[in-house]
């Protein structure tokens, strides 16, 4: 017989440190440890950038951020189609003063951009494993570390202006009625320093910005259509980790991962985000550069003031919708993930995802936007007539289950299965009814858009998404970095509300059509429908 003596506190505390796992969280990379990257195209050899995003290595020791070391001033982020003359004038004395900085001053614009790209395209190896790079993207760091990224370029855009109040712009994208969705018209005119000329030429104003990379149709099918990503991305993904994306952790690796490891990237970035800077690239050029890889994407000034409504919708988001107030991770690996960045002064300054997570410390507010209110009530008309189940049977559609059981799967230009739904009815704890692609892989060499529909078994590429059985999208930005452009990911939609509207919340097995875009293969490794 075994006796258990009395436990010692110190004995419970280490029982409880080894069931919730090791912490783990992204720390500072070592910036003498600098990869070049490089980023090729598939159809053109010679288009290969080499890019050297490495970053200065400042003389002195880091910096550590507080509130109190770094004070800011309250400024309110306006939308960029409704400020002042004057205020673009400013906006451009900023960014010309920004530019005319040289190179190597981690203030510079040159610099400015190499920080995106330095931290999207593998500069960098995780902090005490090496072997794994740093990545930004495709999870739970993506919001925290752009709200960094912009609060650092606006301090020192502040410094330059000498106006401690100056604030970033927002392009109000998804605004489909006040004039918020086309490019701002502050930075279309060539020759100003918030110009760029690698940008998609046929998408200048009046051109309707389209949410969705292959939304089609005439203006007022992509308002509708708009006003679904928005509603998809956001109002149903009431998860943070639908919304944010998941976890992200040392030794996670986006090219090497499983099903059961695989980052998550959120709606906010798969969806809408990831749309916008491929409308917004040159399709002409191989990576659809700028805005449209991740490596040359902040060499646009419209990055910034894109990224600043991803930024107000986080708010938006966490604080604003109906259904009352959303909540964030709160995992100590999220929260205690470190990033580095120069402030106003050309200083390393090293800073926390928990510092970040409420604007208003941060000086930060935006104004409330009426037309929001368009894709936070959007209601999406029902174009199915009942279940579609029986009909995907008797065409032969097979039913697929999660992963292991199906092997490698790959999807063609439009792909359907009946999945099953959950036996038991959904717990009132549980948020969201959610469908998971498991390990989805794909190599990132070109654009790719992954369309999602629940019963609607004959939808394809060209299939308006405006309806009730659109779920969302998958947007895969090109970043091919020669080296580490294979992804496995999963991807996660909520789809509860969707089989809701469409009448099917109580049947056993839903179908479930993916339709794929652009010439990579992608392969998955099962679906599943869960309660979260
Ligand atoms: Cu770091 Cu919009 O991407």
């Amino acid at each position: 017989m075994i006796i258990f003596p009395c436990v010692s506190p110190l004995f419970t505390l280490l029982l409880f440190a080894v069931s919730t796992g090791s912490a783990s969280p992204i720390g500072v990379p070592d910036l003498q440890q600098c990869e070049l990257a490089m980023d090729a195209s598939p159809t053109d050899p010679t288009m290969t950038l080499t890019l050297n995003c490495c970053l200065p290595i400042p003389s002195h020791k880091p910096r550590v951020f507080s509130f109190h070391k770094y004070k800011s001033k309250p400024r309110v982020r306006q939308a960029a189609h409704t400020v002042s003359d004057d205020y673009i004038a400013k906006y451009t004395r900023a960014y010309e003063l920004m530019k005319a900085l040289p190179d190597d001053d981690p203030r510079s614009f040159h610099t400015q951009a190499d920080i995106h790209c330095a931290f999207c395209n593998f500069a960098y190896s995780q902090a005490g494993n090496g072997s794994v790079p740093l990545q930004v993207h495709f999870s739970w760091l993506f919001l925290p570390w752009h709200r960094w990224y912009l609060y650092w370029h606006e301090r020192i855009l502040q410094s330059l202006l000498g106006d401690p109040t100056f604030a970033l712009v927002f392009w109000n994208w998804d605004d489909q009625r006040d004039g918020g969705n086309v490019m701002p018209a502050m930075f279309v005119p060539n020759g100003t320093a918030l110009y760029d000329m690698n940008r998609n030429q046929n998408n200048l104003p009046p051109a309707l910005v389209k949410l969705r990379p292959t939304t089609t149709g005439n203006d007022s099918a992509i308002v509708n259509q708009n006003l679904n990503d928005m509603y998809q991305d956001v109002v149903t993904a009431t998860t943070a980790e639908l919304f944010m994306g998941g976890a992200y952790r040392t030794g996670t690796d986006l090219s090497n991962s499983t099903v059961l490891d695989a980052p998550l990237g959120g709606t906010i970035e798969d969806g809408v985000h990831n749309g916008v800077h491929f409308w917004t690239g040159d399709p002409n050029l191989p990576l659809v550069q700028d805005m449209g890889t991740f490596t040359t994407a902040s060499r646009d000034p419209i990055f910034y003031a894109h990224h600043s409504n991803v930024d107000r919708l986080w708010d938006k988001w966490k604080y604003d919708l109906p259904g009352g107030r959303r909540a964030d991770h709160d995992d100590s690996d999220f929260l205690d993930a470190e990033f580095y960045f120069y402030d106003e002064t050309a200083s390393l300054v090293k800073v926390k995802v928990r510092d970040a997570l409420d604007n208003s410390k941060l000086g930060v507010s935006y104004p409330t936007v009426a037309a929001d209110e368009l894709w936070v009530n959007y209601d999406p008309p029902v174009v199915s007539n009942g279940s579609a189940v029986p009909l995907a049977r008797d065409a032969g559609i097979a039913t697929i289950g999660a992963s292991p059981e199906n092997g490698t799967i790959f999807l063609g230009s439009s792909w359907s299965a009946i999945v099953k739904t959950p036996s038991s009815p959904r717990p009132t704890t549980s948020k969201a009814t959610v469908l998971v692609i498991q390990g989805l892989e794909v190599t990132r060499q070109s654009f790719v858009s992954l369309t999602a529909f629940i019963n609607h078994p004959y939808a394809n590429t060209l299939t308006d998404t405006s309806s009730a059985e659109y779920i969302g999208s998958f947007n895969i930005i090109p970043t091919a970095n020669v080296k580490h452009r294979h992804l496995t990911a999963n991807v996660k939609f909520e789809i509860g509300d969707n089989m809701q509207r469409v009448g099917i919340a109580q049947e056993p097995e839903v179908v479930i059509t993916m339709a794929v875009t652009g010439v990579e293969p992608i392969s998955i490794q099962g679906l599943l429908i869960d309660y979260e």
